[in-house]
C-alpha cells in the first residue's frame, strides 16, 4: 500500500501493532470526547484563501527559542517508542532532523537521552520533563539534558496523576521485559509493570510523580537551569499568564493527546485565548489532532508559532521504523507547502488570523 496521507500510516499500524501497544498509543482518557474533538474542531474552521500572488518563492523557515527550523513542525514527547519499532526514539529523532523540525524526547523514553543525542546529533532536541517526588532524580535529568545538548526543557503540567485510560486499565498495560524507561537505572523508576489491578503506567505516575507540585516548583526549575523552560499542557488564559509570570519562555497548548482529563477543549479551540493573553510575550505552540497541512495552516493562523504531532510519528515508526517517520514527515511537509501555496501564503508571517473563519460565519445557508 502506498502512503498518501497520515491516516494511511495509522491504518497500516493498526494491522501491525499488538493489541496492548496499539491501544496504549491510540486511546484517550474517559469517554474520549476530547480525542474526537481534537479532530472535529479543525473541521469547523474554513480557510479564506487569497489568490493571484506569485507563489514561486515559498519559505517555511522560522526561528523558535533560538532554534532555526526548516518548517514549524515538531514531534511531541511520546513515551515508549520502542513498543512501536526497535528504531524507537533514535529513529524518530533522526527522521525529524532530516526534515528540519524539533524533536521532543519524553522522560518515558525507551532509549537513554544520551544515546538519542549521540544517535541524532544534528536534530534540534528538547527534553520533556516530569517532576518526580525525588527531586535529586528530577534535577539529575535536567543536568543530563544540559550536558547532552538538549536546547530546552519541556515541563508537562497536566499529569500529576494519570488520566483514566480505559484501554490501558483493561489491558493491565505493562512494558514487555525487554523495554524500560531507559533514562533511569534504578528499577523503581525504570519499570512500568501493572500489579494486576489496572494500568501499570497509571501506577507509575501515582507512585513516582509529585502530586504536590505548584507554580512555585516551576519557579524552582526556572532557577535551576539556564535552559529555557517551556510548559506543556496549558489550556487556559489564566495558566498562560502564570506561566509567563513564573519565568517560562514558551507554552505548548496541549491536552496530552486527550489522554489526561477528558472533556477539556480541543487544543485548536483553546489556542486563541492563550495567544490573546500572552502571544506577544512568549511563543505559543500547540499539539493535538494535527493530521495534514490544512490543520497546520489553521493552527498557525490562530497564532501558534510551531505545531507538534505525536501519534502520527508513532504510526510512521510502526510501519517502517525511521524510514516510516521520514516518509510520513515528507508527505506532511509537501501537503503543508501545497496548502500554503494555494492559500497565497509565501511565508509563515503571512499566515494571519483572517486566513481562517469559523464555520458559523457561513452557517446562514
Ligand atoms: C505518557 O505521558 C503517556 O501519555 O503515555
Amino acid at each position: 500500500m502506498a502512503f498518501v496521507c497520515l491516516a494511511d500510516f495509522q491504518k497500516k499500524a493498526e494491522t501491525i501493532l499488538e493489541k496492548s501497544s496499539l491501544e496504549y498509543f491510540q486511546s484517550g482518557a474517559g469517554d474520549e470526547l476530547t480525542l474526537s474533538l481534537n479532530r472535529e474542531a479543525f473541521k469547523r474552521l474554513r480557510i479564506r484563501p487569497r489568490f493571484l500572488r506569485n507563489i514561486t518563492k515559498l519559505n517555511t523557515t522560522t526561528t523558535i527559542l533560538g532554534c532555526e527550523v526548516k518548517w514549524p513542525l515538531g514531534i511531541s514527547p511520546c513515551a515508549n517508542q520502542r513498543l512501536a519499532h526497535p528504531d524507537g526514539e533514535i529513529g524518530t529523532a533522526r527522521a525529524t532532523g532530516k526534515t528540519g523540525g524539533i524533536f521532543i524526547l519524553s522522560t518515558g523514553s525507551n532509549t537513554p537521552m544520551e544515546e538519542v543525542a549521540k544517535g541524532a546529533p544534528d536534530t534540534h532536541k528538547w527534553f520533556n520533563l516530569y517532576i518526580y517526588k525525588d527531586r535529586l532524580l528530577t534535577e539529575s535529568l535536567v543536568r543530563r539534558a544540559e550536558k547532552s545538548n538538549y536546547k530546552a526543557i519541556v515541563l508537562t503540567i497536566d499529569s500529576q496523576i494519570s488520566g483514566q485510560r480505559r484501554a490501558d486499565i483493561r489491558n493491565k498495560f505493562s512494558l514487555p521485559p525487554n523495554l524500560s524507561f531507559a533514562n533511569f537505572s534504578d528499577s523503581k523508576a525504570s519499570t512500568v509493570k501493572s500489579s494486576g489491578a489496572g494500568s501499570g503506567l497509571s501506577e507509575y505516575f501515582s507512585s513516582l510523580f509529585d502530586p504536590t507540585i505548584t507554580w512555585k516548583d516551576v519557579e524552582w526549575l526556572v532557577k535551576m537551569t539556564n535552559l529555557p523552560i517551556i510548559v506543556k499542557g496549558v489550556l487556559t488564559r489564566e495558566d498562560a499568564i502564570l506561566a509567563k509570570e513564573f519565568g517560562c519562555k514558551g507554552i505548548i497548548v496541549s491536552n496530552h493527546g486527550a489522554r489526561q482529563l477528558d472533556s477539556v477543549p480541543a487544543t485548536i479551540e483553546a489556542l486563541p485565548e492563550i495567544v490573546d493573553a500572552v502571544g506577544n510575550d512568549l511563543p505559543v505552540m500547540m499539539d493535538g489532532g494535527i493530521m495534514d497541512g490544512n490543520d497546520m495552516l489553521k493552527a498557525l493562523a490562530l497564532g501558534a508559532k510551531m505545531v507538534f504531532i505525536g501519534r502520527a510519528a508513532v504510526w510512521g515508526l510502526a510501519c517502517n521504523g525511521q524510514k516510516g517517520v521520514e516518509e510520513m514527515l515528507s508527505i506532511l511537509k509537501k501537503d503543508f507547502e501545497v496548502v500554503m501555496s494555494l492559500s497565497g501564503c509565501l511565508n509563515l508571517k503571512s499566515i494571519q488570523p483572517n486566513l481562517v473563519a469559523h464555520e458559523s460565519t457561513y452557517a446562514k445557508l
